[in-house]
Order: C-alpha cells, then structure tokens, then sequence
C-alpha cells in the first residue's frame, strides 16, 4: 500500500482535480472514441476515467493456480504528444477560415471566435505533453499492480527490469516518466534512469530500405487513402462541416475537414477540454475520418503491404530470442531478466501486431468498402491509442512454460490459438515460418521482386 500512497502524494493534484465528483470531470466529446492513434487511452478502459489506477485483477491472474510469473516484456507507445507542425499549419489554416468567412449564429461558434486563441506553435512538433508524461507514469502504476512479483522494488533495484527507447524525444521523456512512476509507486529514491536508445528495434521503420521505397515514398501505395479523400463519404463530411459554419461547400477540403476532427482530438487529450471545435463533427462524421485513418495505417502500417509488417522483423526476433533465452534460464533455475520495457511508437506496434497476425480482416480496408468494414477487426482507435501497450507474460507451470499476451491491459488470445495462455511451445510452433524466416537482410536490403520468398506468410 505504502507505493500507492506515495504515488497518490507525486500526483495528488492531478487526482483531486478529477475526483471532486462527477461534475468536476469534463465531459468527453461524443467522438472521443474515433480518434484512432490520436485518441486517449482511457476511451479503451473507460474504467480508468473514474480511477486512473485502477487494476482488473482478473486480467493478471496466472493461467492456473500452479503457475508463477517468470518475465514480463512490454511494447508501449509513447503518451499523449502535440500535433506534429505539419498538422498545426492545417489547424492554423482552418482557425483562418473559420474566423473569416464562418457566419453561422452557432453558440459554439462565438466561443471559438471570442474566447480560442491559436496556443499551438510549430515548435511544439509532436512532443510529449504533461498528460502523455501522466499516461506513462499511470500505466507504470498499474503494471506494478497487475504483476506485482515481476515488477517489483527488488527487481528494480536488483537491475533485472531494462528499458529500451526510440531515440525520439516523446518516447526518451515517455521512458523517464514510466520509470518515475515505478519509483513512486515503489518507493525507490535517488536511482538514475537507465534506458537504452536502440532505433534499430524500435524505428526499425527507418532502417528497412524495401518499406522506405515502396511504401513510404511510394506515390500510389497510399492508393486508396487518397481515393477514399474524395468519396461521397468524405465529400459528404466537408459538405456538412460548411453547412454548419455556413461557409461555401469548397472553403472546406479534405485536409481541413481534418484538421477540425484532429483538433477536437487535441484539445481534449491534451488538456481534457470539451473544445467548441467538436461541435464541426459529429458522430456520423467521426465514424467516416476514423475510417480515413484505419485506412491510412492499414496501408502504410499493417496488412496493406507486406513489408510494412516484416520490416518488424528485428522487434519480433529480439522478442523471441529475450523468451527463449528466459525459457532456457528457467530450467537452471535463474531467470536474470524479469522485466523490458521498450518504449516506441504506433508505428512500432501497429506492424508487430499484424506481423503476430492480430486484427487480420478477411478483407482489405479500402475506399469502396466503408460500409461493409464498420465490424471491422482493424480498429486503431481501440488498437493503438496513446501509452497502447502490448504485454508478453510468460509463467512456469506445472506443465511446461507458458505464454500471455495482453494489448491495452486486457488478455487477448493470439491469433488461431484459442487458449488464452497457451504453452510457448505451442506459440513458437504456431509462429515457426517466421522464427525461421523473416529475415530483415531480405526483407528490407535486397532488390524486390525476386522470386517467391516473399510469400512466406
Ligand atoms: C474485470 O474483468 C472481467 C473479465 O473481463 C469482467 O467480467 C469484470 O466485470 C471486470 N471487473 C471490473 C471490476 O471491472
Ligand atoms: C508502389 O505501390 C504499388 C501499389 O501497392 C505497387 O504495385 C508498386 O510495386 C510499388 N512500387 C515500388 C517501387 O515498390
């Protein structure tokens, strides 16, 4: 209890100012939960509006009674963060727009041109924000709690908890903080940070040649995001958005009619703000720009492309052989490494997750399929939210070690295995093509389109 205490003490002010009773916490906007990768992580487990360390015991039990948790790695996204300049310039563009040429009577809209200046500034540049240093120090609160053996003050102190980081300065700042919560929540004083910048496994996206060329600079890759742009779905949101500012139906483009359901998104995961900017958008618009966004990761991040998911193939080894290695010290009876915490981004998680074989449609998402995709398992306002977080936990049992997985704190059964803890055997036998293959020399070095081997999924 005493790492509660402590911790409650470090964030007390943030704690009172929500817990004063209901009417003390802003009201959500009614599409928080379409946001995608910028939407908060509390629109995932709802609980946590009410009480930010919060646990689900029941989500952290052993698979049976005779097992003990053995290691814990985790894959985080960084928190909360500003817009990048690219989107404050179109933000700065639409608050242009809005105070120029808007003449609808709205309420909503005299608070936006009386009482909402342009506070974002180009040099924000998608930093880590207050909230986003809050995200990390929570969720290092509520691991502890879920898996208290494993992370716990004498691992910690013991060195047998490592963190490793995107050298980017959201996910460095988002490492720190997750390390500050530790040490609140542990009570452990004046010990240093001691994460590790590795690129290579975190922004392996930057280092894999194939992807770079045939994704990222590739003009028609993004095919159905850009045709998906100028659908009746999309033209449909821009004309509604206009209609309520009462602006001709051409002053709002695609990019702007963005920038008005990013800038909701900001200003309330930001500063919690129920922004009069909401009030462009409404759900069946939400619905429609969240799609917009799927779509965009699907092709870039996941399923689209299939070097966007074995780019990953570096993260994926690195995991399996930590395991292994984990596996093999467990029958000597010395487990060393009890804890990795890697910090990185969506675009870290989002091409493991699909390289695992998570949130696979039957389907492609693409711009003709809005209505048939609305069930649709690629969901990154569920998936990948800020601070998302896949945890591996393996546990010695009686028969055998074994393995669980849990995205955003809930366990999720890997994909085609129906135990939700399977033995790792099973889970290395079910991913044995890769753990042979996926090789990041061919992946990403070599000149595509040579033969078959790329199919080896
Ligand atoms: C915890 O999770 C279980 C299983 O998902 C659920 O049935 C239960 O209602 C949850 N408990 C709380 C307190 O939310
Ligand atoms: C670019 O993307 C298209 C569409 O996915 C693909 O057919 C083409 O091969 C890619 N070009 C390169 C240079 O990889």
């Amino acid at each position: 209890m005493l790492g509660r205490d402590v911790l409650v003490a470090v964030f007390g002010l943030w704690l009172v100012r929500f817990s004063a009773g209901g009417s003390a916490r802003p009201p959500a906007p009614p599409i928080a939960s379409y946001f995608g990768t910028k939407g908060r992580y509390e629109e995932v487990n709802p609980y946590l509006i009410d009480d930010i360390l919060s646990v689900n015991k029941s989500w952290s039990e052993p698979p049976s009674a005779d097992c003990r948790p053995a290691h814990l790695t985790a894959v985080v996204r960084h928190g909360t963060r500003f817009p990048t300049a690219k989107n404050i310039r179109r933000i700065g563009r639409l608050h242009d727009a809005v105070l120029r040429h808007a003449r609808s009577a709205h309420a909503w809209l005299d608070e936006i041109r009386a009482g909402w200046d342009m506070w974002y500034t180009e040099d924000m540049d998608g930093r880590l924000v207050e909230k986003g240093r809050d995200d990390h120090r929570h969720l290092a609160a509520r691991l502890a709690t879920a898996f208290p053996a494993l992370i716990s003050r004498e691992n910690l102190l013991g060195g047998r908890v490592a963190f490793v980081t995107s050298s980017k300065h959201r996910c460095v700042e988002s490492v720190e903080a997750f390390q500050q919560g530790l040490h609140g929540f542990l009570g452990v004083k004046e010990i240093s940070y001691r994460q590790t910048v590795n690129d290579k496994l975190m922004r392996f996206f930057d280092h894999c040649k194939n992807f770079i060329e045939g994704v990222e600079k590739n003009k028609t890759a993004l095919r159905e995001v850009e045709l998906f742009k100028s659908s009746a779905e999309m033209r449909n949101v821009q004309k509604r958005i206009a209609d309520r500012l009462q602006v001709p139906h051409d002053y709002i483009t695609p990019d702007l009619a963005e920038a008005a359901f990013f800038l909701c998104s900001y200003e309330f995961s930001i500063k919690s703000l129920n922004s009069p900017w909401c009030n462009l958008v409404d759900e069946a618009d939400a619905q429609v720009l969240e799609y917009k966004n799927d779509l965009k990761q699907y092709w870039k991040r996941a399923y689209g492309h299939d070097v966007s998911r074995k780019s990953s193939c570096p993260l994926f080894h690195d995991l399996f052989r930590r395991l292994d290695q984990v596996v093999y010290d467990i029958r000597f009876g010395v487990v060393t490494d009890a804890v990795t915490i890697k910090v990185g981004h969506a675009e870290t998680l989002l091409p493991l997750l699909s390289l695992l074989g998570f949130f696979r449609n039957d389907k492609h998402l693409t711009a003709m399929n809005f209505r048939e995709q609305r069930q649709r398992a690629f969901r990154t306002s569920q998936i990948a939210p800020y601070a998302a977080n896949l945890v591996f936990v393996l546990y010695e049992c009686d028969d055998g070690v074994r393995l669980r997985f849990l995205l955003n704190e809930r366990p999720l059964a890997f994909p085609d295995l129906s135990d939700p803890a399977p033995l790792y055997q099973t889970v290395r036998d079910h991913y044995m093509r890769l753990l042979n293959g996926c090789d990041f020399q061919k992946e990403c070095e070599l000149p595509r389109g040579r033969g078959t081997t790329r199919s080896e999924l």
